[in-house]
């Protein structure tokens, strides 16, 4: 059995129609939280908790994901020649040496269910994580981490969960189960945006995920579901009649970036916090 999580699956290929205007031709995950765009900010909370090799699930408009994490030639000589090491240490740590980076194409926005299981030629026969970058986790350790340690216990998939007030349960999938801790949850039940009459409970699923590669043969047998797309909720309602699954209370924030109004609280948030200019943007918050 591993142990261990060496791979994060990035599903980066949806529409990301809430934020029309700004997603029409632009990647929603390039929005950037100050000056760090949303992809990066998931990419280093994956390489913090030990995890090397990350993998895109891509589609249109994602183009500028895959220049983000290559080489910049060009930027970075010119940054050399300029004697800038300090720009030019920052434009290096995008990518650590030691970090491999994949891309598989989504040719249609089938539904995240399906954009996963795009990701498995790429993943085999291993657990991995999945992150979605438009969800902004902010966490010590950060939640990949404390789910990683989790598995390493549990040996079975975990999906990051919180609570959410009830007239909320049509946004998220809404998990049931069985109490074990302040923190786990054997799930019994997993469905997909419930009206709030209709919902099993107030635990929602956040946008992380550890998962056994027995997902990959749930998906490849899951129909098109809520919206007419592939649900990863569908899925893990089939996995876990077969195995067990746990939702973990993670300690930490949630942004909601793929929405207009969780973009801003996530921008004055980390702003206030940024160690170049939060001291001055948190006065000019005070005192406006
Ligand atoms: P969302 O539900 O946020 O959908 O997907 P979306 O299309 O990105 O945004 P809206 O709802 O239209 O505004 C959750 C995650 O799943 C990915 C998205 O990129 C996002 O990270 N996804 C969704 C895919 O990769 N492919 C899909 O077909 C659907």
């Amino acid at each position: 059995m591993n142990l261990h999580i060496h791979k994060a699956v990035f599903p980066i290929a949806g529409l990301g129609s809430r934020f029309l205007p700004a997603t029409k031709a632009s990647a929603k995950e390039m929005l950037p939280v100050v000056d760090k765009p949303l992809i990066q900010y998931a990419v280093e909370e994956a390489y913090e908790a030990g995890i090397r090799h990350m993998i895109f699930v891509t589609g249109r408009t994602k183009r500028s994901v895959e220049d983000h994490f290559d080489t910049a030639y060009e930027l970075e000589s010119e940054l050399e020649q300029a004697g800038k090491t300090e720009l030019l240490k920052l434009a290096r740590s995008i990518s650590p040496d030691d970090m491999v980076c994949s891309y598989v194409r989504q040719s249609k926005a089938l539904g995240l269910g399906h954009a996963v299981l795009c990701a498995k030629p790429l993943v085999g026969n291993e657990p991995f994580a999945v992150l979605l970058a438009d969800d902004l986790m902010v966490g010590q350790p950060s939640i990949t981490s404390q789910m990683v340690q989790q598995y390493a216990q549990l040996q079975s998939s975990i999906l990051a969960v919180q609570d959410v007030p009830r007239e909320q349960t049509d946004r998220y999938g809404i998990v049931s189960g069985t109490s074990i801790d302040n923190h786990l949850t054997e799930l019994s039940g997993i469905v997909e945006k419930p009206a709030p009459s209709v919902a099993p409970g107030t635990l929602a699923v956040a946008g992380r995920y550890i998962l056994t590669p027995s997902i990959f043969q749930e998906l490849s047998n899951t129909p098109k579901g809520a919206g007419g797309e592939i649900q990863l909720t569908d899925a893990i309602a089939q996995l876990l009649k077969k195995e067990k699954v746990f939702a973990f209370r993670y300690q930490g924030t949630r942004y909601d970036c793929g929405s207009k109004l969780g973009f801003l609280q996530a921008t004055v948030d980390l702003g206030e916090h940024h160690p170049q200019v939060g001291a001055e943007f948190a006065a000019w918050l005070a005192q406006r």
